[in-house]
């Protein structure tokens, strides 16, 4: 019997578009031998859609023809089975039933732990990071936080509050300006370069932090890299396995790489119905299509220094999947700085595997049968404890203010 992979996709992130093309790349490519494709579409205001029209890439033309001919449905635990229910008409239809949920998201709200909390809450297996790892790979400053403490190779940085920033500038000035400029202003849990500005000097430290606080709460500063050069590398496995890809290096002709170097590349975008930004022709190869040099030009040492960061990143951070850890590089000084690692990538950056003689087709199985065996992990442990403490507390009682009860919770 074939194995029903519910595909997850979209989402109300700024990369909502970039999700829909990475999500069709790996549709096209699941083995249809094994595995009965389920796409699963959550629209920008949090809507959840199924149906066969939204494996084809032509369908997100118009987001009203989507609404009308597929399914809107939740996906919750029924009899057993985690099942696709719709959400209107009289008889609310199970429309589908999946085995394994397939996160293709990326950025806020779905990729930074949303949706993985949901999926780990209601229990179904699934592929990719649990909450935890999704959190820290989202979150610049608690995945930096966290790779600074087992001594992985960074730039000087430091992050806080916008509030902290409002209530006392002077303070947070004076710790930003222990950073040698330029410096790079990054908002902590966007993606997709939004909402970033380099900092030559002083002047600029205020708007560049302006701009970032209309994204995020909390804002990080690092020291820009000089004679840069960027490197990445995908990681598949879990924390018990790893496996490293090709690296590549990507190429801009920008300050620093724009979601336009990202997703646009030499490819022409064109804005569409209901989207608010490009969401290309079937021809569209998102992530796939940046400017890049593949393999990178490394020297043996340089290689190896940053699969073996790698690796060593990803385990630290905890995470499974197929993940994608970016790199600075000093070229002058062949000096190597781990910037951030993308827990599930653009294009599930099939190409760095690819280009090892890895075809996507088996990447997408190993991902599978890293959710499965995580899932079997999961379930191993203790969780919960049969005794419930509040039927003996309920007889000592209850709780002082709640109706019909008496008693203090101590
Ligand atoms: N410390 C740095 N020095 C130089 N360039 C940087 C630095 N950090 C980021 N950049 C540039 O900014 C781009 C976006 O930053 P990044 O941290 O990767 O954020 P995002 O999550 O938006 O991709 C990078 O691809 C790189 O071009
Ligand atoms: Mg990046």
């Amino acid at each position: 019997m074939k194995i029903k992979v519910g595909v997850i996709f979209g989402g109300e992130t700024v990369e909502h578009e970039v999700s829909i093309i990475s999500a069709i790349q790996a549709m096209n490519k699941m083995d249809e031998e094994k595995y009965e494709i389920v796409p699963i579409y959550i629209t920008k205001d949090r809507e959840w859609y199924t149906g066969d029209m939204l494996k084809d890439i032509d369908s997100y033309q118009d987001l009203n023809l989507i609404k009308k001919y597929s399914d809107n449905v939740v996906l919750y635990y029924k009899n057993g089975s985690y099942v696709l229910q719709k959400k209107t008409g009289l008889m609310k239809r199970i429309v589908k039933e999946i085995d394994i949920a397939f996160p293709i998201v990326h950025g806020t709200n779905v990729e930074d732990g949303g949706l993985q909390g949901y999926l780990q809450s209601i229990g179904i297996p699934f592929v990719g990071p649990d909450v935890y790892a999704a959190v820290a790979g989202q979150d610049k400053t608690i995945m930096k936080d966290i790779w600074n403490s087992i001594g992985l190779p960074m730039t000087k940085y430091v992050w806080f509050y916008d509030v902290d920033y409002r209530k006392d500038t002077d303070e947070v000035m004076k710790k930003v300006k222990k950073l040698k400029f330029p410096v790079i202003i990054k908002p902590a849990t966007t993606g997709s370069s939004v909402g970033i500005s380099i900092c030559d000097d002083e002047e600029g430290l205020k708007e560049g932090i302006d701009t970032a606080v209309q994204y995020d709460s909390k804002i990080l500063v690092e020291e820009v890299v000089a004679n840069l050069k960027e490197v990445n590398i995908a990681v598949l496995g879990n924390h018990e396995h790893q496996k490293v890809s090709e690296i590549e290096e990507v190429l801009s002709t920008n300050k620093f790489l724009t979601y336009a170097d990202k997703y646009i590349g030499d490819g022409k975008g064109g804005k569409l119905k209901g989207f608010k930004k490009p969401v290309k022709s079937a021809t569209s190869k998102g992530m796939a299509s940046a400017n890049r040099k593949l393999p990178a030009d490394l020297d043996k040492g340089l290689r190896e220094e940053i699969e073996d960061i790698a690796v060593k990143a990803f385990k630290a951070l905890g995470t499974s999947g197929n993940s994608r850890i970016d790199f600075l590089i000093d070229e002058k000084a062949k000096k190597v700085y781990i910037n951030e690692i993308n827990s599930i990538p653009g294009s599930l950056a099939y190409y760095l595997w690819d280009a090892k003689g890895i075809n996507f087709s088996s990447v997408l199985d190993d991902m599978i049968n890293i959710g499965i065996k995580d899932y079997k992990k999961r379930i191993s442990k203790v969780h919960s404890f049969e005794t419930n403490i509040l039927q003996g507390f309920a007889a000592r009682g209850g709780v002082k203010g709640m109706k019909g009860t008496k008693g203090k919770l101590r």
